[in-house]
């Protein structure tokens, strides 16, 4: 856990504007920053960032965070990763637990590491551009120089210690932690000989490792780099950082299982192919590419190992699937890979196949279907009972309906009856808020226009009248979370919104923050504008409460309450 203190603090050091620029080129116009959104495709600029509120906003997709969320939702970084970013960025430690300090010479280490492999990987593509037998394999496999520079792939020579020649200390142990050079019996030598060497690189875009394939027949065909301190295969995508553009632009990720397959895909015009590196489906990747994709569409080979893999695919992701975001599952003709496919028919038919995968949904239920006879009652159980454990494990509330239903029916029972069979329950275990994408904003109801007064000057917060909001309603526990919060105190300096981000993100009030916060990146409100909406409303709320408690009354009660609500109305005015 990272102390809140901290992070806060982070924020109040960071500049949104710097961290934005560090991917997306910025316009000023007028009092923010703006472009085109990296998030959705758009012909006009409606991404706005904000130096003075410090937190992005998508007035087209509704994307909206501070610098910690955008560096999650835009550079795939996970929590701790970014707070580490932005850390280093201003100079900053991150406090980590006892357990999981690691000590300074240790951080230098990494720093090394990924010089080496940086060194390397510059190597390798030199001695690529000098062997006559690795640049016609490449062509022989359909790539151009262009392709193959923007994977910036290499060769790496039939040499027992070829790396020599770009590390004169050859015999420094950082070769060794990096993954390049084995030691044993005293002799130290190359890990990739004669092999096409494909580098992978994190979401930061820094080498970490290769995979090297053989020109020939020998074995094994693919050799990939050891983990190392830097490379944690389950964490990690061949070709995430070449297929961001294209990714953003189609909103669609495909995930396959070659190195080759990325690269093909790519020569041929499908560049949002990303591969697991020679490791199932970890839920970590499927995190990871949620945030960088409306759809993903996993990919395989339409054999028996490949239906196994996507099967595994599937069991992580139902926890993990989004109502907005679906999840599919494309099994290519049996013999065919990615790379054959797209070589042999081209893009479009590719593309015409992606875009007829099967859902999640119909690829689970399918294979259930396929091992039970649903003729029979004692078939149609069976289908039931093996569903429930999966079913169980969609978190998404949409998603987890529809497929209930489905399965009744399958079952012939009714959804009523499937639910108290399967023991679902209204909400699940794996329940975690989704990034909700908002839509064109409604007009703010008296609560959104506290919010945004509240956000606005955080010490009005004091003066809040808890008993005039309903709590029964979303925005009126909002408000009184907000409120709470603000009050807390102990705060050094007045709250900026994107510390206020912080403090939801992920709490059940978040959505209705972030709408307050994009309707005050379009009015410009003074803290005198903002009290004096809050005083506005807290008496509107009042003059209605007021109202209310006449109706009920008569004789003097009444003449006094009407009194009072003149008295109200007069302020008003
Ligand atoms: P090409 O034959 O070059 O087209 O390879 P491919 O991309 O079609 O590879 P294949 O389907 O055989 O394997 C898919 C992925 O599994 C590769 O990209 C590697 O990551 C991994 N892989 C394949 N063969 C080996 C191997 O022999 N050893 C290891 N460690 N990984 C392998
Ligand atoms: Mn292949």
């Amino acid at each position: 856990m990272i102390p809140e203190s901290f992070k806060q603090d982070l924020l109040n050091r960071v500049d949104i504007v710097d961290v934005v620029s560090r991917y997306v080129q910025l316009k000023k116009g007028g009092a923010n920053f703006m472009s085109l959104c990296p998030f959705h495709t758009e012909k006009s600029p409606s991404f706005t960032v904000s130096p003075v509120k410090q937190f992005y906003h998508c007035f087209g997709c509704g994307q909206h965070g501070n610098a910690i969320g955008f560096l999650m939702a835009y550079a795939g970084m996970g929590y701790v990763e970014a707070v580490k970013d932005l850390a280093a960025g201003t100079g900053m430690t991150v406090p980590e637990d006892a357990s999981r300090q690691r000590p300074k010479e240790q951080t230098d280490r990494e720093q090394d590491l990924y010089a080496v492999i940086e060194r390397a990987m510059e190597f390798y593509r030199a001695e690529l551009k000098k062997s006559e037998p690795a640049i016609a394999y490449l062509k022989g496999r359909g790539l151009t120089g262009e392709i193959a520079a923007r994977f910036r792939i290499g060769y790496a020579p039939d040499d027992w210690q070829g790396l020599k020649a770009a590390f004169p200390e050859y015999e420094d142990k950082a070769l060794v932690d990096a993954g390049l050079v084995i030691a044993g019996d005293g002799k130290r030598y190359d890990r990739f000989r004669d092999r096409v060497m494909f580098p992978i690189f994190n979401a930061r875009g820094a080498a970490i490792g290769f995979g090297g394939r053989v020109m020939g027949e020998d074995e094994p065909k693919y050799l990939n780099s050891p983990e190392t301190v830097l490379f944690e295969k389950g964490r990690e995508l061949y070709g995430l950082v070449q297929a961001r553009e294209a990714m953003r632009t189609s909103s669609r990720v495909l995930v396959v299982e070659g190195y080759m397959d990325v690269v093909s895909l790519a020569q041929f015009g499908v560049g949002y192919a990303v591969a697991t590196l020679g490791t199932a489906t970890t839920p970590t990747h499927v995190g990871k590419l949620l945030r960088l994709a409306d759809e993903i569409v996993f990919c395989f080979d339409g054999d028996a190992a490949g239906r196994k893999a996507a099967w595994r695919a599937l069991e992580v992701s139902l926890p993990l699937a989004l109502d907005q975001k679906p999840l599919r599952f494309l099994f290519l003709p049996e013999g065919d890979d990615p790379d054959t496919y797209v070589r042999n028919h081209g893009r479009d038919a590719f593309e015409h196949l992606a875009g007829e995968a099967q859902t999640l949904s119909g690829f689970l239920l399918g294979e259930l279907r396929a091992g039970n006879d649903l003729a029979t009652p004692e078939g149609r159980s069976r289908f039931l009972s093996v569903a429930r454990p999966h079913l169980h494990k969609v978190a998404a509330p949409g998603l987890r309906l529809q497929m209930v239903k489905e399965v009744a029916q399958l079952a012939r029972v009714s959804q009523e009856e499937a639910e108290r069979l399967l023991e679902m329950r209204v909400t699940s275990a794996y329940a975690r808020p989704a990034p909700a994408r908002v839509q064109a904003s409604p007009p703010l109801s008296p609560e959104a226009q506290l919010l945004r007064s509240l956000l606005t000057q955080p010490n009005l917060a004091a003066e809040l009248d808890l008993e005039l909001f309903d709590r029964n309603l979303p925005e009126g526990r909002a408000v009184a979370a907000l409120a709470a919060h603000c009050c807390q105190g102990g705060w050094a300096e007045p709250l900026t919104e994107a510390q206020l981000i912080e403090a939801f993100a992920g709490s059940p009030h978040a959505e209705l923050l972030e709408r307050a916060q994009a309707s005050l990146l379009e009015i410009e409100m003074s803290p005198e504008v903002a009290e004096q909406e809050f005083r506005q409303i807290q008496l509107i709320r009042r003059i209605e409460r007021k109202n209310e408690e006449i109706t009920g009354l008569s004789g003097a009660e009444r003449a006094r309450r009407i009194q009072e609500l003149a008295e109200l109305k007069r302020q008003r005015a």
